[in-house]
């Protein structure tokens, strides 16, 4: 690889002045970080921009090399966008395949571009720009999905489903008031993500290696001309600060989170026990050997891929652990479980949308499973608490109905009223009317409860979200 060479050539690599040897190519090719960090070019190229300008604006190099950085910055922006010019894998980074470009168009100005830099905050700089860049594509995805699921849950408020706990039948709810509570889950992901970026809105450029500078860099206008809401405080945190990687691959993985456990739904319900949903051909896969398979490996998928977005998170967290301020080179090791994790999340949401919007739901089957499992023995304890039983009591009324029915293998509303009132005389006829698996959903009108009424209201609540959220879109092309 070239960039160990001694050469004068604007190629060698940043530091090779010191050095009377190369290093080994095994050692070039052990360090370089190009292939992980070439898709943060384009951010570099802003961040060199506004550097440039700002050197210019301050009298550190003059107006005219200035504007010479930025037009030869631009046309290296333009040659890579279009494909003309190609990245050269034995540059070092993407730093210093974008210097060395640099001074190959424009010769010695371009060596002024790194004045009152070092990569170390470079590096911050980019990793800052790109993520503001792209977490609003993932965002958009996740307001995508909350939508789909909204229309889903739209067309189903009165779809009955029986509702869970310890993977038992517990009490009924429906389709609806299920795809809301993901989509809150998602809401929250979403949110998650807001809140990280506005914590990464501060430029570390002019942090230098390490200790600033002693030249008179303006950082607040390098930081105003890339948007950022202000300037790191202390140069040392800025070059080695790396929470913002564990903070953003920790919300990918509470997001993976809830793809996989979302997944693990669907693996269950398109069983043939189950068969609450039918996926789409599109979205599922057969077997070499079994021909009459339908499997739904793309759920499978995302819940398998969890544990590496998770794994992810744990390098970062071990990388960091043993770091003394401040950079430490440790450090280049952020970027590929940061990429891995975006990257996984991702494509994760965006096969789990076509997925779950493809899919045909078994309504009547959802139904069914609400009746003879008990899920309204609760609704018998409540019926009687509204007469005045105190709910311990009426929770053994109810269990005793539902041991009379257990024993005569009929469902609670299979009894008949003598039955009925020899567990209490309280009970009468009208009690068959208000535990129907409907009755016992329409009953519930708590806040944030299963009643259409009250899932109508969190629907458009989580519409109102979508569409506070869909003009965000990320500005650039780029977002590999
Ligand atoms: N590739 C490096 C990284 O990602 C850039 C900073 C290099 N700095 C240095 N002093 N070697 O962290």
């Amino acid at each position: 690889m070239k960039h160990g060479t001694l050469t004068t050539d604007n190629h060698a690599a940043l530091w090779h002045g010191r050095f009377k040897e190369g290093p080994d190519a095994a050692a070039v090719e052990f360090e370089t970080s190009i292939y992980v960090d070439e898709r943060m070019a384009f951010d570099d190229i802003k961040g060199s921009k506004a550097h440039a300008k700002m050197l210019g604006e301050t009298g550190i190099i003059s107006k005219a090399e200035s504007s010479k950085i930025i037009k030869g910055l631009e046309s290296i922006e333009k040659d890579l966008a279009s494909g003309k010019l190609k990245i050269d894998y034995s540059a070092e980074d993407i730093h210093s395949f974008i210097e060395a470009t640099l001074t190959d168009r424009i010769g010695e100005p371009g060596k002024k571009v790194h004045t009152g830099r070092s990569r170390n905050d470079q590096i911050a700089l980019d990793e800052r720009l790109y993520l503001k860049r792209v977490i609003p594509d993932l965002q958009a995805k996740i307001v995508k999905l909350i939508d789909v699921l909204t229309d889903i849950a739209s067309d189903n408020t009165k779809t009955l489903i029986p509702g869970f706990t310890h993977m038992q039948h517990a009490q009924p709810v429906t389709l609806a008031h299920h795809m809301c509570a993901w989509s809150w889950s998602l809401e929250r992901d979403y949110e998650r993500l807001s809140d990280a970026l506005k914590r990464i809105d501060y430029s570390p450029l002019g942090s230098g290696a390490l200790a600033g500078s002693g030249l008179p860099l303006n950082r607040e206008m390098v930081a105003r001309e890339l948007g950022f809401k202000g300037v790191t405080p202390n140069s040392l945190d800025s070059v080695s600060d790396r929470d913002y990687c564990i903070e953003f691959t920790s919300c990918f993985s509470m997001l993976q989170m809830h793809l996989s456990r979302f997944s693990e739904e669907i693996v269950l319900w398109a069983t043939t026990e189950f068969n609450f949903v039918n996926l789409s051909e599109k979205w599922s896969t057969g077997s070499s050997i079994m021909p009459q398979k339908k499997n739904p490996d793309f759920a499978e998928l995302i819940r398998g891929r969890t544990g590496k977005v998770y794994g992810q998170l744990a390098a970062l967290m071990t990388m960091m652990k043993g770091l003394p301020l401040s950079y430490d080179r440790d450090m280049q090791e952020d970027k590929e479980p940061l990429f891995n994790a975006l990257d996984c999340v991702s494509s994760c949401l965006t096969v789990f949308t076509y997925m779950i919007e493809s899919a045909k739901w078994n309504k009547e089957v959802m139904a069914a499973g609400c009746e003879g499992g008990y899920l309204n023995a609760t609704d018998v304890a409540d019926y009687l608490v509204r007469k005045g039983m105190p709910f311990r009591t009426a929770h053994g009324v109810s269990a005793k109905a539902v041991r009379i029915a257990i024993d005569n293998n009929v469902k609670l509303e299979d009894l008949c009223i003598e039955e009925f009132k020899s567990c209490s005389e309280l009970i009468d006829e009208d009690i068959y009317d208000l535990i129907t698996p409907k009755a016992c959903v329409e009953a519930r009108k708590t806040t944030g409860g299963p009643s259409s009424e009250k899932v109508k209201s969190q629907i458009s609540a989580l519409k109102k979200f979508v569409k506070s959220c869909s003009p965000k879109k990320s500005t650039v092309k780029k977002n590999k």
